[in-house]
């Protein structure tokens, strides 16, 4: 009988938040990953919030995943918080655990160079919201940077914006560490809202995750994630006129399950950290304009019915 291959280890880095949060349950649903933590920034909430949150979402599935706190502000920008999107909890919507554990003493920051240096080549950075943590580690110990595996991102555009009509919220939130990460040589794979946008949380999709509850001996996972969708949607309705969300974050995790339902593209992409009206926006240079090397596999194309059948099977196994 063939071995399966040893799981992949990975560090969750995120401001949970709606999509973070499922991007925290699919991962934990995944056996060919291994989770050495999740870490948390700013971003939709405050930091504070955002650590609970992961906390809350772990308790939800019974896991003891250590959680690491990170940057509570960005390196240079004023911060930025999206409870128009997340309400003001971060994750306002069905009724959730409270979290039974603290986090961790550690910095975000310094438990992922401690991780990177102790598997050099091995680790994957799943980072969903601003790049703050990410950009500390780099600065802080400059030799992880050819020891980082991947990063895997939610975040940037290569389209428009979702803040300002040229940027994308987690790149705006931290156009300097974004660009610090751009240009760390690190294998970067970006997933911005053009591709996104394609994986709308339809009320049939949510339909189906709320079926996972109704099952014999059904979690209460499915009826959680439906009512964290529903909530979720709303601003998309209102503000795009959208069937539902789109769950941004959790692609980054569905591309290390199932590569084959994205098609992504090499190319050489910066963030505008001009503090101008385009700020934070990524230039991805889609037609090789500038000459440059590509740095990044930008994500054109989302297989969303494919990505939510894995989506519910994986949430069906808790
Ligand atoms: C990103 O911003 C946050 O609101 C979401 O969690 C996602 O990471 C989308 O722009
Ligand atoms: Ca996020």
């Amino acid at each position: 009988m063939a071995l399966s291959p040893a799981p992949r280890p990975v560090i969750l880095d995120g401001d949970p938040g709606h999509d973070d949060a499922v991007n925290i349950l699919l991962a934990h649903a995944a056996p060919e990953l291994e989770v050495l933590g999740v870490s948390t920034t700013y971003g939709n909430v405050g930091l504070e919030r955002t650590t609970r949150n992961a906390l809350v979402t772990l308790e939800l599935i019974g896991a003891r995943t250590p959680v690491y706190a990170g940057a509570d502000r960005p390196l240079l920008a004023a911060r930025l918080s999206a409870e128009s999107v997340h309400g003001q909890t971060g994750l306002d919507g069905p009724l959730l655990p409270s979290p039974a554990r603290e986090a961790q003493e550690l910095h975000a920051a310094l438990f992922i160079i401690q991780e990177v240096r102790a598997r050099p080549h091995q680790v994957t950075l799943l980072p969903t919201g601003p790049l703050t943590n990410l950009a500390l580690a780099l600065r802080l110990a400059p030799d992880i940077a050819p020891l980082i595996k991947q990063i895997v991102w939610m975040g940037g555009s290569l389209d428009v914006g979702n803040w300002t009509p040229a940027a994308e919220f987690n790149a705006l939130c931290d156009p300097h560490a974004a660009q610090i990460v751009f240009s760390s040589g690190v294998p970067l794979v970006m997933f911005g809202l053009n591709a996104t946008h394609q994986a709308i949380a339809t009320p049939q999709r949510i339909a189906a995750i709320r079926a996972l509850s109704g099952r014999q001996g059904g979690s209460d996972v499915g009826e959680v994630v439906a009512g964290l969708l529903e909530f979720f949607a709303e601003h998309h309705r209102v503000r795009y006129g959208w069937d539902g969300g789109p769950l941004h974050d959790p692609l980054t995790c569905a591309y290390l399950l199932a590569p084959e339902l994205f098609v992504t593209q090499p190319m050489y992409a910066e963030v505008d950290t001009s503090g101008g009206p385009s700020s934070g926006r990524t230039n991805c240079d889609l037609w090789n304009l500038t000459g440059n090397v590509p740095n990044a596999e930008v994500a054109l194309q989302v297989d969303a019915d494919g990505f939510y059948e894995l989506l519910t099977e994986r949430l069906g196994r808790f």
